[in-house]
């Protein structure tokens, strides 16, 4: 059990840690990639550590001199086959996107992880994989990890249709599509961050993207490249919402990514009313420097193809919206009942426990405020995000609040405490 940390005012400025999404990728291209990949302010977190481990354990020479990662990539071909499962730990995009690049080997891999990811769906990947060939299945008949992938140097294309807004099954039919004979298209349910593409196109392939379609002709070579990670704008995230609600406050966050197809929390911010300002904007590295003071909020409705932009925001922007005049109304985010945890249960669960007014409901959240938090005992329970957005909340409690399970911040932030309290002042 962790005592939370209380401030009076919140002051500073803060380079937050390295974006997960691009930090799992930059591993992943570099190792199906031909030539050396250099990755600099690679994020190393848990669950970013999982897929270097993973790709170490395909045979892929993998350095860190503890400033670079170096990869001599190995081509799509050149994976090798492992006796023993590998253990992904807590990572959903580590095994979702590794079962799109298994798709295409010629020897069976088995993937397993912890007893979250063990509960995460598959079948979402699964399916379209094993319609390009693929055999993929779960643990005893269920969709459920361990998942055993078999792959086949003679995948076939793809024209999918996909069910839900998602980066990662998007990701892990273009993985597949690399590797297959001619064009695959895919229609996306509601733009999701693009990283994947991005990146394809970074390591010298070609994929055309027009709005929610999607385009690629396979099989592709990729090259290795020079990857410079920006910061998370996920792991801002947390400070942005922190700046805002506690008071006198001014924070800056410096390098944030800003690709705008995961922007969606700048857009909630400035449509409650915060005090935000954008500076040092690097189009070309996707990046900006991020100021927030201490604001006046009301309440906002959050729904549609805004959702998959702040996806992993929506615990955080749940608290803030508990500190607004007014109602918000958080809706289609029905995703989020298959992340690290019920993350719409999670929310609503342990920020009442503090005096929050929040209903679940069946695709969202609907969150009356302002209201005063109080202390008490919470749990992240095992959901790294949670456990974040717990010690921003304890922030502004009037009673101690203590966590239980606050390790878990390392999946994705270990120094994330810390942070927290290299900006208290007065606490
Ligand atoms: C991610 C995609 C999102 C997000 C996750 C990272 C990615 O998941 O929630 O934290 O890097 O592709 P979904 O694709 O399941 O929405």
């Amino acid at each position: 059990m962790k005592k939370l940390s209380h401030a009076k005012e919140l002051k500073g400025t803060l380079r937050v840690p390295a974006d997960k999404s691009i930090s799992h990728r930059s591993i992943m291209f570099g190792a199906i990639a031909n030539g050396k990949t250099t990755v600099r302010n690679f994020l190393r977190a848990e669950d970013c550590l999982s897929t270097l481990h993973a790709f170490q354990a395909l045979g892929v020479p993998i350095e860190d001199d503890g400033e670079t990662i170096t990869i001599e990539g190995q081509g799509f071909g050149g994976l090798k086959a492992v006796d023993s499962p590998i253990d992904i730990g807590n990572s959903g995009t580590t095994i979702r996107l590794m079962m799109g690049i298994l798709s295409g080997t010629d020897f069976e891999t088995t993937l397993f992880g912890d007893d979250s990811l063990s509960k995460r769906p598959m079948n979402r990947v699964m399916l379209p994989l094993q319609s390009m060939g693929a055999e993929l299945s779960g643990d005893a008949g269920s969709e459920f990890p361990p998942i055993i992938v078999t792959g086949t140097d003679q995948l076939t294309t793809i024209d999918y249709q996909m069910p839900m807004a998602s980066a990662q099954v998007k990701s892990a039919i273009l993985f597949a599509a690399l590797q297959a004979h001619g064009k695959s298209t895919i229609l996306e349910k509601e733009v999701s961050r693009n990283h994947t593409e991005e990146m394809i196109r970074q390591f010298g392939g070609t994929i055309t993207v027009s709005g929610k379609k999607i385009e690629i002709e396979g099989p592709q070579v990729l090259s290795g490249q020079d990857v410079i990670v920006p910061g998370d704008i996920s792991s801002a995230a947390f400070f942005l919402v922190a700046g805002a609600i506690t008071p006198n406050s001014e924070l800056t966050l410096t390098n944030v990514g800003i690709n705008p197809t995961r922007t969606g929390i700048i857009d909630v911010l400035q449509a409650m009313g915060a005090e935000l300002e954008i500076t040092n904007e690097d189009s070309r590295n996707q990046s900006a420097d991020l100021t927030v003071r201490t604001s006046k909020l009301k309440g906002t409705t959050i729904e549609g193809d805004l959702i998959p932009r702040l996806i992993d925001e929506l615990p955080v922007i749940a608290l803030l919206a508990t500190q607004a005049e007014g109602t918000t109304v958080i809706k289609d985010a029905e995703e989020l009942k298959v992340k690290e945890t019920n993350r719409i249960d999670a929310t609503a669960n342990e920020l009442n426990k503090l005096g929050a007014d929040i209903t679940a409901t069946e695709d969202g959240l609907i969150i009356k405020g302002p209201t005063p938090l109080n202390g008490g005992t919470v749990s992240s329970l095992g959901d790294h995000r949670i456990g974040m957005m717990l010690q921003v909340a304890a922030l502004i409690s009037k009673g101690e609040v203590l966590l239980d399970l606050p390790e878990a911040v390392a999946i994705s932030y270990p120094k994330f405490f810390e942070d927290i309290e290299s900006l208290i002042t007065g606490g």
